[in-house]
């Protein structure tokens, strides 16, 4: 792969303030790989990249910038309960004293210092700026999008791409660069219900780059959200392995095995996970363990004996619960605590997020969205797990509708609508018996065709008479 120097960035009208060519490359490859999702051996990954960056130019603070942006939004940690992310970043904040920054390296400061304050919204909107004055600025892009994601903002995701497309495709910006864009703006539409609208731009997108992960994984998500399960195996069997080395390497065979649970091919799905989630949980990715936790949980749902593999997925997620980097997280670090029936860790993380929303401002991001619906979510865990059915509908129904705010994508999140469903059938009131009923009319009219709520509605069907 060749990179851009110094003089090519300049001559694409992003000048960089560093006059280290080695630098200037290195940032092309960290870019690339951050929009492309693929990690790139030949540089040592992201992670290689920026340590070149740095040593070829220690003054050129984007190292920083990069390094502490994709720490805290990759969420595999957090400045509450990590010292040394915490003096990075005030060190990164002190460069933005320094007259010899551009405007540009300035605003990114700002706003990977408001996102670790919890100032999600302030970070996003800082990004925004950058764009308004350089819609071709990469890093701004990739950066406003994941902070939206982690609020939960799908729209202003899909809308923050679609600002940009006509600067990109004009540009003097790459074709291909311009369809890893098109792709993340499907994974927009996609996600905001636009899905013949996603599958279109996806195909336009893999016509740039035939392997587009970004691309791949959103048509797994519309094949999903369209119940087309059968062309859905066939098509990621097909494609699975273009996915080597790409941020959805594990994720993608996750929705491959949600939809051998939909059809109810529970032994695919168990030997999927034996073959490939389980050992990816190892990848030290928090969409890894979050998987490997939601897919066992989905499989006990459906009634079926996980045994032991919870053990691996806890090992992990122990040294994770005062983490609180995101809702989402923390509760896929409940369900794998539970599932592994260590009780002392799930109260520890529950106590863990009371004292973390105890002890933040009550603007921050994450605090509010445990509030709303983390806490919720994690005691209708608990509540399940000793068998309270009652008290999981009591608790998790009045606030599924807030269910966004803790960030991941709807088919992660219909996780939390199966939750409920499952306890209003096991419950002993009729109320919420016939809730569950309707609960499952409701999942039909959204994704008709399903086989596994046509076997749920059986089961309601009858308890509802009884
Ligand atoms: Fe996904």
């Amino acid at each position: 792969m060749r990179w851009k120097d110094c003089k090519e960035w300049e001559d694409i009208g992003l000048p960089l303030s560093t006059t280290s060519n080695e630098a200037a490359k290195m940032y092309d490859a960290i870019v690339t790989q951050y929009m492309s999702g693929f990690s790139d051996d030949s540089v040592g990954g992201i992670d290689g990249a920026i340590r070149r960056m740095t040593a070829a130019d220690p003054n050129f603070v984007f190292g920083q910038i990069i390094s502490n942006g994709l720490t805290l939004l990759g969420s595999t940690t957090s400045t509450w309960n990590n010292p040394e992310l915490k003096s990075n970043i005030e060190k990164m904040a002190q460069s933005a004293n320094n007259d010899m920054i551009t405007w540009k390296e300035k605003l990114h400061i700002k706003a990977v210092k408001l996102y670790s304050e919890g100032d999600f919204t302030g970070a996003s909107d800082t990004w925004e700026n950058i764009l308004l004055q350089q819609p071709t600025d990469m890093l701004a892009f990739r950066f406003a999008i994941d902070c939206y994601f982690n609020r939960g903002e799908m729209a202003q995701y899909r809308d923050c791409a679609a600002r940009l497309m006509p600067f990109w495709k004009s540009g003097k910006i790459s074709q291909s660069m311009y369809g890893y864009l098109k792709s993340w703006h499907a994974f927009g539409l996609e996600e905001t219900n636009f899905l013949d609208e996603a599958e279109k731009e996806c195909q336009q997108s893999l016509e740039l780059n035939s392997r587009d992960g970004v691309a791949n994984h959103t048509l797994a998500h519309v094949m999903e959200m369209q119940c087309r399960y059968d062309e859905g195996i066939r098509y990621l069997n097909d494609t699975v392995h273009n996915n080597q080395k790409h941020a959805f390497e594990g994720h993608v065979y996750w929705h491959l095995g949600l939809y051998y649970i939909e059809k109810g091919d529970y032994e695919a799905a168990l030997s999927l996970y034996d073959e490939y989630l389980g050992s990816k949980i190892d990848s030290g990715a928090m969409l890894d363990v979050t998987d490997a936790a939601a897919f066992l949980q989905r499989l006990e749902y459906e009634g079926v004996n996980v045994g032991s593999r919870w053990l691996k997925v806890f090992n992990f997620i122990k040294t994770h619960v005062e983490d609180q980097a995101l809702v989402f997280n923390d509760v896929h670090f409940m369900i794998a605590a539970l599932g592994a029936k260590q009780q002392g860790i799930a109260n520890d993380l529950l106590e863990s997020i009371r004292n973390f929303i105890r002890s933040t401002s009550k603007d921050h991001t994450v605090a509010k969205a445990f509030k709303k619906a983390g806490i919720p979510i994690c005691e209708s865990l608990i509540a399940y797990h000793c068998g309270d059915f009652a008290k999981v509908v009591n608790t998790f129904n009045p606030v599924r509708y807030s269910t966004l705010q803790i960030t991941g994508s709807d088919a992660q999140r219909d996780l939390f609508n199966l939750m409920l469903i499952h306890s209003a059938l096991k419950s002993p009131e009729m109320e919420h018996q016939l809730l569950a009923r309707s609960l499952l009319y409701e999942r039909d009219a959204l994704k008709p065709g399903s086989p596994m709520t046509a076997r749920l509605l059986e089961k309601a069907t009858v308890s509802s008479l009884e």
